[in-house]
């Protein structure tokens, strides 16, 4: 049980120091604004006092898709290899919740959709001030338009999705993109034939929820698939 325990919180700390290392030295787009965001990101969770509880793994049906999407994930550089392998360390004992009800209109969601944050004011490692954790998408899969007041940084860890926020139409996104969503921006996701792995870090109002969005923009009503 104490080695459980010591692995689990070897694998939080090994990912936290793998994505801060990515956070710093990945290398830089012409989007200021998201450059600026990964260095704040950063420094928020370089500055987590380390102390990680012990956790009950949990899985959920999406949870199928880890392998699948891990082998895809990008492993040219060693700062990718390193993410991954840390990855693959915190997937696997993670507790993964499906914050969705089932419903006929979001079927899909609740089925081929998980996350878990294991950094967060609720989770393993505490933090007030940033969250951290891993959001999984099945192939064919509608993320629809969700808001939530803290900004969040998103960084495409595998799999070629549909991403998409109030001004801008689902737009395919590659492994190894940063994304930025504002506080209470209205964004979404899409899968098409493959799984995708995002990390996802959230700061300011982390408590606050996510929910669906009302107001779904008018350029987003009809989509047509990209693939
Ligand atoms: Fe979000």
């Amino acid at each position: 049980m104490q080695q459980a325990i010591q692995e689990w919180a070897t694998a939080v700390g090994t990912f936290i120091d793998a994505y801060c290392k990515l956070l710093d030295q990945a290398e830089e787009t012409s989007n200021a604004e998201i450059e600026a965001e990964r260095r704040v990101f950063r420094d928020l969770l370089l500055g987590i006092e380390r102390d990680v509880r012990p956790e009950t793994p949990t899985g959920l049906p999406v949870c199928r898709f880890a392998d699948a999407v891990l082998q895809e994930a990008p492993s040219e550089t060693s700062l990718q290899t390193d993410l991954n392998e840390s990855c693959r360390q915190v997937i696997a004992n993670a507790r993964w919740v499906n914050k969705y009800e089932p419903n006929a209109e979001h079927a899909d969601l609740f089925e081929n959709f998980a996350f878990c944050d294991f950094v967060g004011p609720d989770s393993s490692q505490v933090s007030h001030d940033v969250t951290l954790g891993f959001v999984l998408l099945g192939p064919d899969t509608s993320y629809p338009f969700h808001e939530h007041p803290a900004r969040e940084l998103y960084y495409v860890a595998s799999g070629k999705a549909g991403w998409a926020t109030d001004f801008e139409d689902f737009t395919l996104r590659e492994p190894g993109t940063f994304l930025l969503h504002l506080e209470s921006q209205p964004h979404a996701m899409r899968t098409y034939g493959e799984p995708l792995l995002a990390v996802s870090a959230w700061r300011g109002e982390v408590r606050g929820g996510s929910r669906f969005s009302q107001k779904v923009p008018r350029q987003n009503v009809n989509l047509k698939h990209h693939i």
